[in-house]
């Protein structure tokens, strides 16, 4: 038995799978599309909304140092996942990864834990997306009836209908094809990365020193209150919950991890990538670089305008600007906020579907969900699926702790992913590696070692959520994965299909 959970998927017959005609997504996608791709999806409610929360709850004007040890931790998953990336170019990121390192379990297990991540993370932003066009549409003098508008803290029952209403639009978009939405995501990336830009140079005028005193503001003990919302690690080692201090950065990166969550979507575009092996590492590191590049530089320079304590929660960008007097910079900003969280959402929906599309192929869920649509070339039967169920989600759902969710699951993920790197290198070194991550197996490890420590700076509630949902894709697994499972049914007349555990060399 436990052979043929570990079974594993021969990297060959991964890209064989992704030749079949019907099954086969279409090559379209350069270096630079995946960068714009990676932007697209990286800078979006993380640095436009959670700054302001984390600088004012968790760590004050050391949320920059909360960014850069996020973007450490994710630097280090990035050089994991660009070595797969370029060695696996099929759709599915960390789930074919695992499929032809780990064994299938291992693989269903990641795949399950992705579906959480982007249908989550899809989700979330929706709602953070009609959060600012509800605030736009106030400044015009328009307001949407409470009922149809869920702004947190409203504590009614309400349909948001602006987040399902996006994620609908977006899920036609991408039934018509790549192209166009790459097309689309371009244009307003440009206006995401200008709307930065003003805030971080306009912003750089209006800058306070004694707004930096104190740069780490000294632990302060909190409430016990309902101690599942303490860090797992303050309740592992018995600790007093606390705010601030230097396990305060900790606190804060954990969560602005959130804004990071993006560079692992471009590997799932792989398969629709012109020139993979050498196109995926570039587009993947390189938009990383630049977007914690620009959330260092928008975090110093919002917690030097205002003191952290009086930032804003909702959209703490833009009030900065109205604080200092210039409602105009923050009217900019809200738009451009409002049009880049567009993309964000587009993209997760994206990843989302494509890693459905690729666990279906596998026969892990129904294969009817495989079938590529005969002229546009798009996996559209899941991500129709996914796209009602989606929306249905943003409509109802609050945005508060489900981001530490969507985020315990990538990181998961980065494990997995980080621990498949050093055991494909044993299992297949002949295997041609266009990218090879440096110092293996050092950097996969600090990479483990890096993800589970913000792992257990997130709430031991969040801890509990995330076992929920994999307990159900356990059963779903056994009761159907298993014995619909693709390399399962070639076991008996393909034997050289099959390499049963990742010990054993192909
Ligand atoms: N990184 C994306 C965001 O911040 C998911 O919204």
């Amino acid at each position: 038995m436990s052979s043929t959970l570990f079974r594993t998927k021969k990297v060959e017959q991964s890209i064989l799978d992704t030749e079949e005609p019907e099954h086969a997504l279409k090559k379209s996608l350069s270096a630079l599309d995946l960068t714009v791709f990676g932007v697209g999806v990286i800078i979006g409610t993380g640095i436009f909304v959670l700054t302001g929360t984390v600088a004012k709850n968790n760590a004050g004007p050391a949320v920059a140092l909360a960014f850069v040890a996020a973007g450490v931790a994710c630097a280090l998953a990035a050089l994991c996942y660009a070595e797969f990336a370029s060695t696996l170019p099929v759709a599915g990121s960390a789930y074919t990864f695992s499929y032809a390192s780990l064994g299938e379990l291992p693989a269903w297990i990641i795949g399950w834990d992705l579906v959480l991540e982007f249908a989550l993370g899809t989700a979330v932003v929706a709602v953070g997306w009609s959060g600012y066009i509800q605030s736009l549409m106030d400044n015009a003098g328009w307001e949407m009836p409470a009922a149809l508008g869920s702004r947190e803290g409203a504590g009614e029952f309400g349909f948001d209908i602006l987040a399902a209403a996006l994620v609908l639009v977006l899920t036609a978009i991408l039934v018509i094809g790549m192209k166009l939405s790459a097309r689309i995501t371009s244009v307003v990336v440009a206006i995401k990365v200008a709307v930065v830009l003003t805030v971080i140079i306009a912003g750089a005028f209006f800058i306070e020193g004694k707004n930096y005193d104190p740069f780490i503001p000294k632990a302060q003990t909190v409430d016990a209150g309902d101690s599942l919302q303490a860090p797992l690690i303050q309740l592992m080692f018995g600790w007093a919950p606390s705010n601030f201090g230097v396990m305060g950065i900790f606190t804060a990166a954990s969560v602005v991890f959130f804004a990071f969550i993006g560079f692992d979507v471009v590997a799932t575009a792989a398969e629709e990538t012109r020139n993979p092996q050498r196109d995926m590492p570039r587009g993947i590191l390189g938009s990383l670089l630049i977007c914690t590049t620009l959330y260092v530089l928008v975090s110093i320079v919002v917690t030097g305008m205002q003191h952290y304590s009086k930032l804003s929660v909702d959209a703490p960008l833009a009030d900065a600007f109205k604080e200092t007097g210039h409602p105009w910079f923050a009217g900019f900003i809200s738009f451009g906020a409002a049009v880049g969280l567009t993309t964000v959402c587009m993209i997760l929906l994206l990843g989302q579907t494509r890693v459905f599309f690729a666990m279906s192929r596998d026969g892990l869920l129904p294969r009817f969900f495989s079938h590529v649509h005969p002229r546009f070339r798009t996996p559209h039967r899941p991500t129709i699926l996914l796209g009602v169920i989606i929306a249905i989600l943003a409509g109802f759902t609050p945005l508060t702790e489900l981001a530490a969710l969507v985020n315990i699951g990538t990181l998961f993920a980065f494990v997995v992913v980080a621990i498949g790197v050093i055991i494909l290198r044993r299992t297949r070194p002949d295997l041609h590696r266009s990218f090879r991550t440096p110092w293996v197996p050092v950097i996969p490890i600090l990479s483990v070692c890096a993800s589970l420590w913000l792992m257990i700076n997130l709430p031991a509630e969040t801890w509990l959520r995330f076992a929920v949902w994999m307990v159900a894709g356990f059963v779903v697994y056994f009761l159907y994965g298993r014995s619909h499972s693709r390399l399962g049914r070639h076991e008996g007349t393909e034997p050289g299909d099959v390499t049963p555990s990742p010990g054993r060399g192909a």
